[in-house]
């Protein structure tokens, strides 16, 4: 099996190559052409002593060598700003290869290059017509020679025993049409016709910079159940986005047909909510064992069905195949409470169903595309969870990239024909900040300062077209704006009617990104612009408490998202600052702890209460099962968190919205707040040079523990309570130092090493016991 050399750091140099494509005539209005198979046998003098393969693709590739697959990537390249940046892969291939004869080969799909993708029945050949690859292997052989096969004339192409491939569709394959032992050296490809060349902007190419999409989890179906028309019910127990892979003995069946779907409605998959993803895959055959899996799509599902399979249930194997971005697991967190863990664990799942390639809102209907807003409030929470550095830096290249040729930050990135509403792209607060605040968040969670002098231009170029569009009253209130997006009391059929003015959002986050801003510019030694910046934040602050504070920390627009925006971004301070916590825990108490925010204030209300002191206000609001809260989606049996509140109604059925996804992570974005409080680790310096352990043991709480694999080594902290005493436990890397709070209100320093604590929860005496 070859192994994949570290990404992003083998360039191979120089194209030497030009690409392949297949020669036969397409109408290129169909979405269902059926893509090639590629083949070159070639021969090497010698042992190859070291192989290296290069590949990317218009469209997905899957490259065998000699009958093997190579490497175990999925849905490569990925996807990409193509004009400007198309990744390639880098295999070491040395094993795979043999003097003498030896054979290349590569199935093709058409994924985001050509496929039909975006809302409403979406757009067809968004990047280009052609599917084609570009590949270059390179070897050097035991005899001192060097040989470069490159994608050339000398290829062959197939019609593909994939007959149609489509991100959304799903995928149809014909295993009668399996040409045998296509990518061996001794296949005899007397039928397959010569390619035809095909043009790739090779200045355009970089190496991949965040992990490839792979397989990282094989699910075990916890139901299976066979109903009177034949056809075979699956639960998978868990929301997920990946495909199926079957296997059965021969004779069972010349045509299945798998549907997926998040949940179901009567007993049956409710597909409406995939609007025209209608995610469908088909096998056909006529006789042979199968053993097949899709390979240019994936769903987002819990449950499939399985029609057209005639043999006896216990000779077929199902397994639900987990993909995303396989990216390194770094932060964890359980407590006593078991509800809170279940929450936990559905970000989780949220965050894997939907980092595949881009960040995306959801991987099941007919979007799936990089929100901005989606992640910039969601990316604390994710570099906590995996490493999440090159993946996100990666993709905020392509940010600034559409940024520079639409003249603002997108609402989603890379851009695509958009409906009727987001075309012309217009600047809106929360989505488009995430130029200047995701960056930070990268900065601050990795310590490396080269993600913000990358993103500098494009942190700028938004504050400045902010400041721009607000003019000199520093109040951004004109124009369209998303807001509190999702609001639970906004009408199912319009999200941002929220009860929050768009436009105190839009100024409050004007003011934390010029403030960020600052300090971004100040990090990277660019002192006149950080001062410049600080200013403009101190005055949008000004403009922001003039128009929308009645001067004593009470906003005119008194709402959960509104106090929780001024006081998280520092636009109400001290005595304000608590006037404006007290207002707030009111609102939540008044509530009944449910839920009151959208996007815009779903990663900061519970900030908000802890930073002014209501501990009990912000444990009741997360512990809350009545809808809205987080828990009473778990409550409903939640496995990934909802894109709404009620994504599930009250009485068991689907929000008839149509914007109803079961896996979007955006509302999970208090568990980077969770990270902080309940598990307690936080940096106080880039990268965690420094941290404060500060957990606190409220909402009755009985012990919890996280663990974090900073940039300097793995961090815990892990309490418990009794009667009367907080139990710490504290474990500070090598390079790292901090300060532990506990929380009878004394604070001890830490250096690196393990420490144990308790302190009392009645009197205020805290002991250091052991270091
Ligand atoms: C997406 C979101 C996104 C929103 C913006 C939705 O359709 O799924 O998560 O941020 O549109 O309007």
């Amino acid at each position: 099996m070859a192994s994949v050399v570290e990404v992003g750091l083998v360039d191979p140099l120089d194209w030497t190559t030009s690409g392949i494509m297949p020669p036969w005539p397409e109408d290129h209005s169909d979405p269902d052409r059926r893509p090639p198979l590629f083949r070159r046998a070639f021969s090497l003098p010698s042992a190859p002593v070291k192989a290296r393969l290069y590949v990317t693709a218009h469209g997905l590739y899957e490259m065998e060598l000699n009958g093997s697959r190579v490497g175990a990537e999925a849905l490569a390249p990925g996807w990409s700003v193509y004009s400007d940046r198309l990744q390639h892969a880098t295999y070491d291939v040395t094993e795979m290869l043999v003097e003498g004869d030896n054979a290349i080969g590569s199935w093709m799909g058409d994924g985001w290059w050509r496929g039909r993708y975006g809302f409403h029945g979406g757009t067809l050949n968004i990047y280009g017509t052609d599917i084609a690859l570009l590949a270059q292997l390179e070897v050097k052989c035991a005899d001192g020679s060097k040989i470069v096969i490159g994608t050339d004339k000398h290829w062959k192409a197939s019609p593909s025993p994939i007959l149609r491939s489509s991100l959304y569709v799903g995928e149809e394959f014909d295993n009668d049409a399996m040409p045998g032992p296509w990518s061996s050296a001794e296949f005899d490809d007397m039928g397959w016709a010569p390619v035809k060349i095909a043009q790739f902007l090779t200045g355009t190419i970089v190496p991949q910079e965040g992990p490839p999409v792979r397989c990282t989890e094989e699910l075990v179906p916890v139901s299976t159940e066979r109903r009177d028309d034949g056809s075979i019910l699956v639960d998978f127990g868990q929301n997920f986005a990946g495909r199926l892979h079957l296997r059965a003995p021969s004779g069972v069946g010349r045509e299945l047909e798998v549907r997926h779907a998040e949940v179901l409605q009567d007993g049956e998959l409710y597909v409406r909510t995939l609007r025209d993803a209608i995610s469908i895959d088909r096998y056909l055959g006529s006789e042979g064992s199968i053993d097949w899996e899709p390979r240019f799509t994936i769903h987002g599902f819990r449950y499939a069905e399985i029609s057209g399979y005639t043999g006896d249930l216990s000779d077929l194997s199902i397994l639900g195949r987990v993909y995303h971005s396989d990216m390194r697991r770094t932060g964890w967190l359980t407590t006593s409470n078991e509800s809170l863990n279940r929450l936990h664990e559905n970000v989780v799942w949220s965050m894997k169903s939907n980092f595949v390639s881009i960040p995306t809102d959801c991987p099941q209907r007919d979007e799936r595309l990089g929100w901005t807003g989606d992640i910039q409030v969601f990316a604390p929470t994710a570099s906590y969870l995996f490493d999440v550095d090159g993946f996100l830096s990666g993709w905020l290249k392509d940010v600034a990239l559409e940024q520079n040729r639409f003249g603002t930050v997108p609402w989603y990135v890379p851009v695509i024909p958009g409906a009727p509403q987001w075309t012309p792209i217009v600047p809106g607060a929360v989505w488009g900040d995430v130029a200047v605040l995701t960056p930070w968040t990268l900065f601050e969670r990795y310590g490396d300062s080269g993600v913000l002098r990358q993103q500098y231009q494009s942190a700028r170029d938004w504050v400045d077209q902010v400041a721009r569009l607000a003019g000199p009253s520093r109040l951004w209130d004109t124009g369209r704006q998303l807001g509190d997006w999702l609001d639970p009391a906004a009408p199912a059929d319009q999200p941002a009617m929220a009860l929050t003015d768009p436009y105190l959002v839009a100024t409050a986050y004007f003011a934390w990104s010029s403030r960020r801003l600052s300090l971004i510019a100040e990090t990277l030694g660019k002192l006149d612009d950080a001062r410049y910046y600080r200013s403009l934040a101190d005055e949008v602050r000004e403009a922001f408490l003039t128009r929308w504070s009645t001067g004593d920390g009470r906003l005119v627009n008194p709402t959960q998202t509104g106090y929780a925006l001024a006081i998280v971004f520092d636009l109400v301070r001290d005595e304000a600052a608590r006037r404006a916590g007290a207002e707030l825990a009111a609102l939540v108490t008044e509530r009944g702890n449910r839920i009151g925010v959208g996007f815009a204030g779903v990663n900061l209300i519970s900030d908000a209460l802890t930073m002014t002191g209501h501990h009990e206000e912000a444990f009741a609001l997360l512990l809350e099962e009545q809808t809205p809260s987080w828990l009473s989606m778990v409550a409903k049996g939640a496995t990934t968190i909802w894109e709404r509140w009620d994504s599930l109604l009250d009485d068991g059925t689907v929000n008839p919205g149509q914007m109803t996804s079961f896996n979007h992570y955006a509302l999970g974005s208090v568990a980077d707040w969770m990270h902080r409080t309940i598990g307690g680790i936080a940096p106080t310096e880039a990268g965690y040079r420094s941290v404060r352990v500060a957990p606190i043991p409220a909402g009755g709480l009985t012990g919890a523990r996280a663990d974090f694999d900073s940039p300097y080594g793995r961090i815990t902290s892990d309490w418990k309570v009794d009667d009367t005493t907080f139990h710490l436990d504290v474990v500070v890397p090598v390079g790292c130092s901090g300060v532990v709070d506990l929380p009878d209100g004394s604070s001890r320093e830490v250096e690196h090493g393990s420490h144990h604590f308790t302190a009392s929860l009645i009197g205020s005496s805290t002991q250091r016991e052991a270091s």
